[in-house]
């Protein structure tokens, strides 16, 4: 049976960096179902052999030493071009036909990957539609949207029925890439293959969650998209919240696709819903220095490009337990970790002999670049009395596992090739994430408060972000991970 992934947006940056990248490697690894074809799609005018060239030099940079000429050349085989315009609904027509050429007949499986602007989703998936695409009597057809899925609540419901007046929701996998990050599947692994973390995993011992993705690029050559998105769009509606709800949920009765999202919609249903009022207490806003000399910025841009937000999960598990989530462009170092903050011992025997404060337990989860775990405990410092020393026990995935872990569109690709969509976003998660972000993004147009602080790159974010922590007698967990 075959297999063929139609890229639209076939020129593009995610095309060349990411998506042919992926399909090679997992080419090399004899991971692809047989017969799987590619078929690129866009305006530029491309002969199947031009693309294959240009992707051919594409690959090699992105694959670096994974690259080699003779899997190239017996990949390149299965990679096909077809010049076409999203607007014209006869190029479609044209499509069809293509395909049925390049499959030579069969049942096969074919995903359709939206890899273009966004202004185009609507108008692709109506196309698809009309020339009968979407239609599953000859096999599986599938449609994957990248992100930003929608702007905003309203134009994700839309987008959402636009979608849905021509695919079932089974046939649609929104991607948020951080979900085929292998430490985030690990979150699934770690909380629910062992059994010495969950009874601990909740309000009775758990005193905070710290949710932080940390760049240390700047916006770049992206400040035409960055600056009418701005960090909640680009990073808290899709990656932060989706690391939340692994984060927080229920174990599924069974790990598949729909029963593991019925439980991470339920956190997002758990959320307190943030007042304006609310926003001026529970939200930090930041922009670094310089941004508004990026290209494509506006010169007065009040756009943010750092953010805290502290949320409430309203469930029996996570009950006065904030979640403190935190991303920022321009800082420290890059790095994503979750941590999970445990409350202080209900009796401090050691403080008197002990100079340190002993502070408590923490559990950090590395998602990257050092990937890996840390379980944070005090230990007697020998012969010195009773001093205490926070010290660690490291699990490091590098040392454990002596390959590289696998960019996490590889995973994505073959699970949408397979029909897992497990890891990819259900249409009330995206809708009930927008509805969690969308009053702050408001509240931050109306009103003065907070402030939208100025801050030094190259540091943890505004100084306003450590003062807010240490007014709620809690601090981040700043440390950028040491990479081996
Ligand atoms: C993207 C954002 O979704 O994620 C970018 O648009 C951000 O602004 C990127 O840099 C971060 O992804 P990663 O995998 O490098 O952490």
């Amino acid at each position: 049976m075959s297999h063929t992934i139609v890229i639209f947006g076939a020129s593009g940056d995610l095309t060349t960096r990411k998506l042919i990248p992926a399909l090679y490697r997992l080419w090399v690894k004899r991971r692809l179902p047989a017969d799987t074809k590619v078929l690129g799609v866009s305006r530029t005018e491309f002969s199947h052999d031009a693309w294959r060239k240009s992707l051919s030099e594409s690959t090699a940079k992105f694959a670096g030493k994974d690259f080699d000429e003779q899997e190239w050349q017996s990949f390149a085989k299965s990679v096909f071009y077809m010049q076409g315009d999203i607007g014209k609904s006869e190029d479609f027509q044209r499509l069809s036909e293509v395909l049925d050429e390049i499959e030579q007949g069969g049942n096969g499986t074919r995903v359709f990957y939206l890899s273009t602007t966004p202004r185009l989703y609507a108008t692709a998936v109506a196309n698809l539609g009309a020339a009968g695409l979407a239609d599953e009597s000859n096999g599986p057809r599938r449609i994957v949207i990248e992100k930003p899925f929608g702007y905003d609540a309203a134009t994700a419901r839309q987008l959402n029925d636009d979608l849905h007046q021509v695919f079932a929701e089974n046939q649609v996998y929104r991607i948020d890439h951080y979900l085929g990050k292998e430490t985030v599947q690990n979150l699934f692994v770690l909380r629910f293959a062992n059994s010495i973390f969950e009874p601990i995993w909740n309000r009775q011992y758990v005193d905070h969650v710290q949710i932080t993705v940390a760049e240390e690029l700047a916006v770049g050559r992206r400040g035409d998209y960055y600056d009418t998105s701005g960090i909640l769009r680009d990073m808290f509606q899709n990656h932060l919240l989706q690391l939340m709800m692994i984060t927080a949920m229920e174990a599924p009765a069974r790990m598949s696709a729909d029963l593991i999202r019925d439980e991470k919609a339920k956190v997002l249903q758990s959320v307190r819903p943030i007042t304006a009022e609310m926003v001026k207490q529970d939200t930090i806003r930041g922009q670094y220095e310089g941004y508004r000399q990026e290209k494509g910025v506006a010169t007065d841009s009040q756009t943010a490009t750092f953010a805290a937000l502290k949320l409430h999960i309203d469930n029996w598990r996570w009950s006065n337990v904030p979640f403190y989530l935190r991303s920022g462009k321009a800082l420290s170092c890059r790095t994503t970790q979750i941590v999970i903050q445990f409350r202080e011992p209900p009796q401090s025997l050691f403080s008197d002999q002990s100079s340190q404060s002993p502070g408590a337990n923490r559990l950090v989860i590395q998602v990257q670049p050092a990937e890996g775990i840390q379980l944070h405990f005090h230990t007697k410092v020998p012969d010195a009395g009773m001093n205490l020393r926070m010290t660690d026990l490291d699990f490091s995935f590098q040392r454990e596992f002596s390959f590289a872990l696998p960019d996490a569109y590889q995973r994505l690709l073959l699970d949408v090739l397979n029909g897992d969509a497990s890891l990819f976003a259900r249409s009330d998660e995206v809708e009930l994430s927008w509805d969690i972000i969308d009053p702050v993004i408001e509240a931050w147009k109306n009103q003065a408060e907070p402030n939208l602080d100025i801050y030094p790159p190259a540091l943890w974010g505004p100084a306003e972000s450590m003062q807010w922590m240490a007014e709620q007698g809690r601090e981040w967990f700043d440390v950028c991970p040491l990479i081996t």
